[in-house]
């Protein structure tokens, strides 16, 4: 309702109206369904730091899925807001076309140099986009592109892996596997050949972690047929996110990268959510038993510590140097996004990586990643309506399910009511369909990891009561 002035009537009956009731009046809330915020208002947070959202009624909840996988250190981190607050008082925006700054050439510095670490096929130049799903549109743009400009003009096709997921822009929807994104769009979407399911494994501890021998016979009848029309093969290396929290055999990077040579194939890893770090290594690429390096990287997400939206497609040389020619052969990659490699966001995403770096997170996700799927294997011993524990580095997943182990039907939406009970146990759950998942910052404490292994587990129990 608005007042005769025009702005917002802040008054409902006589009284000043909450911010979840202003809210629910002017804003469309992404992922979901608007009704559902009649049963559950908005958490109303007015502050949050390391893993605690602060709420208007005082209220702490554990921000369990680091906001949608992205604050990969924490709310708040002091270092971040610091550099933040530095940039913006020397430079806040410039466009990257004919300009540059500090901040952009030395985080592409340090990408590479991350990305290529003990690896044969380095990368040698940065794209910046400002969001993840732009940034897998740039690298399925380059893939085409490059293959046309590389001479092989029959190469528009793509494949990607079953429950695959890349965003929502209409070139990523065409590349993602998750019908429920992607159906009413269709009309628009592009062909891509999606491969058989990969089937998941448990974690590192998994005795068939580093064997694809199983999978791979039929992911390779299955690209056999395309092997001369294919750009790309596009994929989540070792961590399917939005598809499941489906961690799969590194083993198998090895094999599309053995394949994907052999046949003149592109292979594009969207590492927005399983890169730096989340997996235990820069890159996840990185947990193949050799070499895997993808021809393109996309990173987004934990790039700035969550602070600022930010992704870079990291290409090698030979894909760059096909882009160069004299200007009027028209072979330049012209894709351009206004906020590219914004100087707020490369500043902050280079103070995150002092941070990685000085607080040592590598070593923390090795030591204590584990316990989250330790914790909720052995929660599940007991429980057999916990099935599927998996996990890799700072994630773990697990499958609410009936005694007999068969799905509960979707109209329950168990998860769903598990995600109610973390609210009034002070977690923010955010379940993919009935399966739960925990994707907390990379630092947090060891007792912080116990806690929300407990809420978890208890939610869930309330959720089946
Ligand atoms: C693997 C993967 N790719 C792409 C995206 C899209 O990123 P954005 O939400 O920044 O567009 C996501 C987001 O969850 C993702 O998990």
């Amino acid at each position: 309702m608005k007042t005769s002035s025009g702005r917002p009537d802040v008054r409902t009956s006589g009284r000043r109206s909450t911010l979840a009731q202003r809210d629910r009046a002017v804003i469309w809330h992404p992922c979901g369904q608007a009704t559902d915020y009649d049963l559950v208002p908005p958490l109303e947070v007015v502050s949050a730091r390391g893993l605690r959202l602060t709420l208007a009624d005082g209220r702490t909840v554990l921000d369990a899925i680091s906001s949608w996988w992205c604050k990969s250190l924490g709310h708040g981190h002091p270092r971040l807001v610091a550099a933040l607050a530095a940039q913006a008082a020397r430079l806040e925006h410039c466009l990257l076309a004919n300009a540059t700054h500090e901040p952009a050439v030395a985080l592409a510095e340090r990408l590479l140099a991350l990305a290529n670490a003990g690896q044969e096929r380095p990368f040698a130049k940065v794209f910046y986009a400002d969001n993840g799903s732009t940034a897998v549109e740039v690298a399925l743009k380059l893939a085409l592109h490059w293959q046309r400009q590389a001479g092989d003009p029959r190469r528009t096709r793509f494949a990607a892996l079953a429950n695959g997921y890349h965003g929502e822009t209409v070139g990523a929807l065409s590349v993602g596997d998750l019908g429920l994104y992607a159906e009413p769009y269709r009309p628009l979407l592009f062909p891509c050949q999606t491969l058989a399911p990969v089937p998941w494994r448990s974690g590192p501890e998994d005795p068939a972690w580093l064997d694809a021998g199983a999978e791979w016979p039929a992911l390779e009848a299955a690209l056999a047929p395309l092997a001369d029309t294919l750009a790309a093969v596009v994929y989540e290396p070792v961590l399917q996110g939005a598809g499941g929290m489906r961690p799969f055999s590194p083993h198998l990077l090895c094999r599309l990268r053995a394949w994907a040579d052999a046949h003149g194939v592109l292979l594009v890893a969207d590492e927005i959510a399983a890169g730096l770090w989340r997996c235990g290594t820069p890159l996840a690429s990185h947990l193949a038993p050799g070499q895997a390096q993808p021809d393109l990287a996309v990173l987004s997400k934990g790039l700035t510590g969550g602070f600022m939206p930010l992704a870079a497609v990291l290409a090698p040389t030979r894909i760059h140097d096909a882009f160069l020619a004299a200007w009027h052969e028209n072979r330049a990659f012209l894709h351009s996004n206004t906020y590219a490699g914004n100087p707020l966001a490369c500043a902050v995403a280079c103070a995150a990586l002092d941070a990685c770096a000085d607080e040592g997170i590598p070593s923390h996700v090795a030591r204590h990643g584990p316990a989250l799927r330790q914790g909720l294997a052995e929660a599940a011993r007991t429980r057999p309506w916990l099935g599927g524990v998996r996990g890799v580095g700072m994630m773990a997943a697990v499958d609410l399910r009936r005694a007999d182990g068969s799905p509960f039907p979707r109209l329950e939406r168990r998860g769903w009511q598990a995600f109610r009970a973390g609210l009034e146990r002070g977690a923010l759950l955010r379940p993919l369909g009935d399966t739960l998942y925990l994707f907390p910052p990379l630092n947090t404490a060891p007792a912080d990891l116990d806690l929300l292994v407990a809420t978890l587990v208890d939610s869930a129990a309330a959720a089946l009561a």
